[in-house]
């Protein structure tokens, strides 16, 4: 696989022989079996799958939000199992920006404080957080709700701010659940291209999405069955021509 190309530069997250159960006995689920995995900076990767497949699991894996039964996750090579709670945290707000199925916005908190608070956490003084917010609002279109509070704002407003609150500072792995499941196609993609030109910058992504016109904006598609890796495919930028760009338009097909 990709690792024995010395050129290559470490993976920013590398899933080994990971597997999750879930339950004990009767109730036991294998919600992962022996996944390897590794995303390098600047590449984009979709994951799909039916119910129950195990994509949010992996994805939490991949964040440090659960922990494997076996095997190991490293993100920039860091072995996540070595780390104390302490170091995991300081870990996750400063490399990994992780957006949630249910977006987990802090409602007494305006949409730029919610953005803000890991920077600021990190150290960042509140005025450079606050700037950092307001263009990371920007990028996504949405500058104008700076002040709102969460409960005032649409499932899709809300979406967009937990993705703004993922990009923001210097996250070098970028997770997100669905990300695009509260917004219309011509939003959603404006949201994949704001995530495409992350990684196009050095950031590496992993995105669950039922949607294939969305995963087609992934440089490959990781397709789960039953927790494993049933089989994986190209996006649009097809290993058949690597220095070929080609983006979806809204209706999700590859135009030259
Ligand atoms: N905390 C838990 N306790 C017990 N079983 C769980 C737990 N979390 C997930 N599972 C089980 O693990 C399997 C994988 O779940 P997961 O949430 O990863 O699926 P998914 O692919 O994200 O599904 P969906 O598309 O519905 O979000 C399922 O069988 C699920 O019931
Ligand atoms: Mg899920």
């Amino acid at each position: 696989m990709s690792h024995a190309d010395p050129t290559r530069p470490a993976p920013v997250l590398r899933l080994a022989d990971v597997t999750r159960v879930h339950g004990r006995g009767a109730a036991e689920v294998h919600a992962l079996r022996g996944i390897d995995l590794a995303v390098h900076p600047g590449e984009f990767v979709a994951v799909m799958g039916p119910s129950g497949s195990g994509k949010s699991t992996l994805l939490t894996l991949a964040g440090g939000l659960d922990q494997p039964s076996d095997g190991e996750v490293l993100v920039e090579g860091v072995p996540l199992g070595g780390l104390s709670r302490g170091k995991l945290a300081d870990l996750r707000r400063r490399s990994i920006g992780y957006v949630f199925q249910d977006y987990n916005l802090i409602p007494a908190l305006t949409a730029a404080e919610n953005i803000a608070l890991p920077r600021e956490l990190d150290g960042v003084s509140g005025r450079r957080a606050r700037r950092e917010a307001l263009a990371a609002l920007e990028e996504l279109g949405i500058g104008e709700l700076a002040d709102r509070f969460p409960d005032d704002m649409s499932g899709g407003q809300q979406q967009r701010v937990a993705i703004a609150r993922a990009l923001i500072g210097e996250r070098r792995l970028v997770l997100a659940d669905e990300p695009t499941g509260a917004l219309d196609s011509a939003t959603g993609d404006a949201v994949l291209g704001v995530l495409r030109a992350r990684c196009d910058a050095g950031a590496a992504a992993m995105m669950v999405t039922h949607e294939a016109s969305h995963a087609s904006w992934a440089d490959r598609i990781i397709h789960l069955r039953d927790g494993a890796v049933a089989s994986e495919s190209p996006g649009y930028r097809s290993a058949t021509c690597p220095a070929a760009v080609h983006r979806p338009n809204s209706a999700g097909e590859v135009t030259r």
